[in-house]
């Protein structure tokens, strides 16, 4: 989720523009999807891959590879089963990626050209022969790989092995893998995975529990899923089981408090069945990665990867994992077909996220998650009403000839889930429900657009129905409509009603704040006054500890009420946080908020050059745009 726009691609833009609309009209020549799927389902005109799959199209992959983290790359060959080699080509897509042959099933060399670099990376084009059922690509990944973040020893937890993890989403995937990188092309993989012994490796497949002796580890996918769902994480893990079904990866030092953390998975996945229908992927298991993943969570199939940053030791964040999990369904089931349609994957998955936490936490856990994520709506569209492209507020969004993560905003996210709550107030909760799941079961392992999507949405609820909505508005409109449902929490109006007293006087230990959760402590400090005087902090830190807190959430609220009040006793320990936690969510507000005095832009400036390099490339690419910043010695490829 980014707001940041560029102005530094225009170029790359225009390149890239040219480039797309040579390629295909708005909706694929016909072929069907995965070569024969189900009825009419064409695909839909990406502008972010170069694949075409209306031509010849991937259908499996066999992924051989070796990840060598003292040379930072992974070296291997990418085996694809492909349809349509009577078109006489395939195209792929690559992003810095070095390719060293290309042959077919009989180990003949094939004819391959790789086009020019855009944002896109560069098109990968292999001859076929008619004959062609698979190609075998042997590549090596480039210094710069985006997908991948190479850790040393004292950027994990343990501080004793390498670790390596891989981000796919959103076009990403083709820095480690050449691949059709585009969410409407599914596919099966099955992968051998070479790592050094002292590692193990897991992928979004079925996965080990067990270190293997020669360092040598299997997967299988069996579903297909988009080239964004690959992911691969090597490093010193270990495996703790939850339940049967569900179970936490991570360093020795964090596998047990994450178990612990997330001893509810089982009866979320049982909540998440009981809502709309049987679990696909066979195991749901979380991988706690070292604090610089990029996000607070990515639902790479059977495996979501997750921050470690939602280990409050309370359970109170769990409903990140809530959200992942729920992607199981919107996402990696019924996947959105190019970004435009990105609020499919994630209003849905935070509506469904909230529905899980209601069924294990109750309403008012659901209630203030829901105001919490209004809240950001709020300061988003504010920001996206005033930036370059206030088209961004759209749920459709447009983003041919830009990076696609500039427009991931949480408009999709809790606009998307606005909408989805309206449409559900209207028909009543039994009805939605029995709509939602049959549109998972009926376009199961398919990808959606937003037209497809609004069509089965009017046939098969809101005219049996006879509800009419201001759906027009809602999809294709900037802002927030005026009937989107305002969600209540009483819990928080009583957080408001402590700031209040302490406002008149009150002291902060008489503040009713015993049984606070980390959300209603996020609230209260997102609503104290804008200005607060030196002793007012210190009162506050003094009573409830925040600059010490284990907490990320509180922590980073706390963290911008200290910068914009300049309140120094905190920086110590903001920039220990910064240096180490790479999380996007927390990195933009907490640099954002520096920035607007120059004081806090020298801060910002300091304490980034010495945390940039523990820093994923998405967060690197927004904070760097944030700061203008210039590096001096980027990396050469190869
Ligand atoms: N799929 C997203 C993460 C993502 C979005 C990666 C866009 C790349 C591009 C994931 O499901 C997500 O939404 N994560 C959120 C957590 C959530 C509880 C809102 C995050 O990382 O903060
Ligand atoms: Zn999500």
């Amino acid at each position: 989720m980014n707001t940041l726009m560029s102005s530094s691609r225009a170029v790359q833009v225009l390149v890239a523009i040219t480039l797309v609309s040579s390629c295909m009209d708005k909706e694929g020549a016909g072929a069907d999807k995965n070569g024969g799927g189900r009825g009419d389902n064409r695909y839909t005109m990406d502008h972010h891959s170069h694949a075409r799959p209306e031509e010849a199209v991937i259908t499996h992959l066999h992924l051989d590879i070796a990840v060598d983290p003292a040379e930072r790359t992974i070296m291997g060959t990418a085996t694809y089963r492909i349809a349509g080699a009577e078109h006489g080509r395939i195209i792929l897509d690559t992003d810095d990626i070095r390719v060293e042959s290309v042959t077919d099933q009989a180990g003949a060399p094939l004819q391959f050209e790789l086009g020019d670099s855009t944002i896109l990376g560069r098109p990968l084009e292999v001859a076929l022969k008619p004959t062609t059922a698979s190609i075998a690509i042997t590549y090596r990944t480039g210094r710069n790989a985006k997908a991948l973040q190479w850790l040393s020893p004292q950027q994990t937890a343990d501080k004793e092995h390498p670790f390596l993890f891989t981000q796919g989403q959103a076009i990403l995937t083709r820095t480690w893998i050449p691949v059709q990188d585009s969410p409407g092309i599914r596919f099966t993989y099955d992968a051998t995975v070479r790592v050094p012994k002292e590692l193990m490796a897991v992928m979004s497949a079925i996965n080990p529990q067990e270190r293997s002796s020669d360092g040598v580890y299997h997967f299988k996918q069996e579903r297909p899923i988009p080239a964004y769902l690959i992911a691969l994480a090597v490093g010193d893990i270990v495996f703790k089981p939850v339940d049967e079904r569900t179970g936490v990866y991570a360093e020795r030092s964090v596998v047990d408090k994450a178990a612990w953390e997330f001893a509810d998975m089982g009866d979320m996945l049982r909540a998440a069945e009981d809502l709309y229908g049987p679990y696909r992927w066979g195991r749901y298991d979380v991988i706690v990665l070292p604090p610089s993943f990029p996000f607070g969570g990515m639902e790479n199939p059977c495996l979501t990867f997750a921050t470690p940053t939602i280990l409050a030791g309370d359970r109170t964040l769990t409903s990140l994992v809530a959200h992942e999990l729920a992607h199981s369904w919107s996402g990696n089931l019924v996947t959105n077909a190019t970004w435009n349609d990105f609020w499919l994957n994630e209003g849905f998955t935070v509506y469904f996220e909230g529905r899980i936490s209601e069924a294990i936490y109750g309403p008012d856990y659901a209630g203030m998650l829901q105001q919490l994520g209004r809240q950001d709506l709020e300061s988003t569209l504010a920001q996206i009403a005033k930036s370059k492209h206030p088209e961004d507020s759209k749920l459709r969004l447009a983003l041919a000839g830009r990076d696609p993560d500039d427009g991931m905003t949480d408009v999709a996210y809790e606009k998307g889930a606005a909408f989805l709550r309206l449409v559900e107030s209207k028909v009543g909760r039994a009805k939605f429900d029995a709509f939602v799941r049959q549109y998972f079961d009926a376009f199961a392992f398919q990808s959606m657009t937003t037209d497809r999507f609004l069509s089965y949405l009017d046939s098969e609820l809101l005219a049996p129905n006879k509800v009419s909505l201001n759906i027009a508005e809602w999809i294709d409109g900037e802002g927030l409509p005026t009937n989107a449902p305002t969600p209540v929490s009483d819990r928080f109006v009583k957080v408001e009603a402590e700031i209040k007293r302490w406002e008149n006087g009150a002291r902060p230990q008489e503040l009713a704040t015993k049984e606070w959760s980390t959300f209603e402590w996020m609230h209260f400090l997102r609503h104290l006054p804008k200005e607060l005087a030196e002793d007012r902090l210190k009162e506050l830190d003094k009573a409830f500890g925040f600059t010490n807190s284990g907490n990320a959430e509180v922590l980073a609220a706390w963290f911008e009420v200290c910068i914009r009040n300049d309140h120094d006793p905190a920086f110590g320990r903001l920039d220990d946080f910064l240096a180490t936690v790479g999380r996007r969510k927390f990195l933009v507000p907490l640099y954002a908020e520096m920035i607007r005095t120059e004081k806090g832009r020298i801060m910002a400036q300091t304490i980034y050059k010495n945390a940039r390099p523990n820093y994923h490339s998405v967060s690197v690419r927004t904070i760097d745009e944030l700061l203008s910043w210039k590096d001096d010695h980027p990396p050469v490829n190869f």
